[in-house]
């Protein structure tokens, strides 16, 4: 198995997170089948492309679609002209779209706060977040995520999206580092 050296423990193997995204998929497919309404995930770059990517193709609901958002990770600090740092906005309206935000990890909480601050402005129909990772420890946004895939310590994650300067997101399981 393809280990880089920095990584010093594998927390979560392929298997436990393809389990688990199984079973949020099966959990946002009962809670949404039949409502009408087209279902908007919305994917956080870059770090929660791997999470959606595999939920998505767990979700059986006809009306989904995928959308993309990147902001700053400076979270919600306003810009000096007072707006909040979207670096890529949705392509279309989530406007009355069922509207799940799909992140690889709850922190401080400070970008999922901000993210959900600048979507319920959209009037969607509803929105809630999905992060495959909580780190609840490290909290200081006030931020409850709907569908949490693992509560994990605090410890420095990489692999599956999750990134460290950049590297190791191709990883397929989740790893800690030594920083
Ligand atoms: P926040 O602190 O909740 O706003 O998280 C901001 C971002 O920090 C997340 O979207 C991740 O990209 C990144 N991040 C937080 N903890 C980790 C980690 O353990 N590994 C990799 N990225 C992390
Ligand atoms: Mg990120």
């Amino acid at each position: 198995m393809y280990i880089p050296e920095e990584i010093i423990k594998i927390l979560l193997t392929e298997e436990q997170i393809r389990q688990r995204v199984a079973g949020l998929g099966a959990q946002i497919t009962a809670e949404y089948k039949g409502t009408g309404r087209p279902l908007l995930l919305v994917g956080i770059l870059r770090g929660g492309i791997v999470f959606l990517s595999d939920l998505m193709r767990r979700i059986e609901i006809d009306t989904l679609k995928v959308d993309f958002m990147a902001v700053s990770s400076y979270g919600c600090t306003a810009s000096s002209s007072g707006e909040p740092r979207i670096l890529k906005d949705l392509d279309e309206s989530a406007e009355g779209c069922d509207v799940i935000v799909v992140e690889d990890i709850a922190d401080t909480g400070v970008t999922l706060a901000c993210l959900k601050k600048m979507l319920s402005a959209r009037n969607p129909a509803s929105l809630k977040v999905c992060c495959l990772l909580d780190k609840p420890s490290r909290r200081e946004a006030e931020l409850n995520a709907d569908y949490i895939g693992f509560t994990i310590p605090d410890e420095f994650v990489v692999g599956y999206g999750l990134d460290y300067a950049q590297k190791y997101r191709h990883l397929p399981y989740i790893g800690v580092i030594s920083l």
